[in-house]
């Protein structure tokens, strides 16, 4: 039996998020916790899907319009067959296929899991199939996923989670970085529940009403993406969290720090660390930390008594295969 394991990992935003969906600049960093998926054949003429971090177990026949009808009507199916259909329509699959998912990465926290679930997919089929497609291709297929969920995403997750690393990012635009260090984050996790799209849906809207006042945010947020991009080239980590507290004070302007988050951020701030933001949508979800790398395990320590919090670093490595048997 042939089996492809695939993984992609998650992300954090380290400076950019909503600006970025207006051609702003953006940062993003891949990080060591992933979404894992595994193909397979089985016996029966379906594609059956498990998705174990939402309980979903579903059995579909393997015919074009049954896939489409499921993609359009499923939410939680949805861009999950977004991926599979765009490969079938390279190969459609002659025999049943199984379709594993797990993930290590919190749902809708602002981390990407559902950008590195869809990347994860796409490298499992991509293998399966021996398609040989290229990361910007994979990229531009998980992104017509994310549009599935999102709405109007600005693609920086389904590229980060590609080709990991560190990326500076703007619409059209992705340019690798180099660090000269590692970069150790804390993550703390609110618990609090959100989505993307109802964030970026907010932003639309004060956009809307407060055009030009948006737009001077916006042209803000692309400086300190540039900033940040020469610092953390040259490792400047002080700097790069002072960076990241203005970047917060943007995001609190934009509306999409809800009193609940400032509260933990300005709490957080009064600890002994260089900088602390949210990272993606908002609205609850994760918060990033940045601190002095010898500092960072007492501060975990210290916010462990109250926090979900873990500490993580940069994944080099964007999707890959991680298990092969023919
Ligand atoms: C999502 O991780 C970040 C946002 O900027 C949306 C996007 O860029 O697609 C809020």
């Amino acid at each position: 039996m042939k089996k492809i394991t695939a993984s992609a990992p998650g992300k954090v935003i380290l400076f950019g998020e909503h600006a970025v969906v207006y051609g702003a600049g953006a940062i993003a960093l891949a990080i060591n916790i992933r979404s894992f998926a595994a193909v397979h054949t089985i016996p029966e003429d379906h594609l059956l899907i498990r998705a174990q971090n939402i309980n979903l177990s579903q059995k579909i026949p393997l015919k074009w319009e049954s896939l489409e009808q499921q993609m359009n009507q499923s939410k939680a199916l949805g861009p999950i067959l977004k991926c599979c259909l765009q490969i079938f329509e390279k190969k459609m699959p002659t025999t049943g296929l199984m379709l594993d998912l797990w993930s290590d990465l919190p749902i809708g926290a602002g981390l990407g899991s559902s950008a590195a679930t869809s990347v994860a997919i796409l490298g499992a089929l991509n293998a399966f199939f021996d398609l040989n497609l290229s990361h910007e291709i994979i990229s531009s297929l998980a992104f017509q996923a994310e549009r599935l969920v999102h709405g109007t995403p600005s693609g920086i997750d389904n590229t980060v989670s590609t080709h990991g690393g560190a990326i500076f990012f703007k619409k059209g635009l992705m340019k690798p970085l180099k660090l000269r260090s590692e970069i150790p984050i804390l993550i703390l996790n609110t618990n609090i529940e959100r989505t993307t799209g109802f964030w970026v849906e907010q932003v639309r809207k004060s956009y809307r009403e407060h055009s030009q006042v948006f737009a001077n945010l916006f042209q803000s947020v692309d400086k300190i993406s540039q900033k940040g991009r020469y610092l953390l080239e040259r490792g400047n980590l002080r700097e790069l969290g002072a960076l990241m507290n203005t970047n917060q004070g943007i995001l609190e302007a934009m509306g999409v720090s809800t009193p609940e988050l400032s509260d933990i951020i300005t709490g957080v701030r009064r600890l002994d660390i260089y900088g602390v933001k949210i990272t993606g949508a908002g609205g609850g979800g994760c918060i990033i930390i940045l601190c002095d790398p010898r500092k960072i395990s007492d501060t975990e320590r210290q916010l462990k008594q109250i926090y979900d919090i873990q500490q993580t670093t940069l994944s080099r490595k964007g999707v890959k295969i991680e298990k092969t048997i023919s």
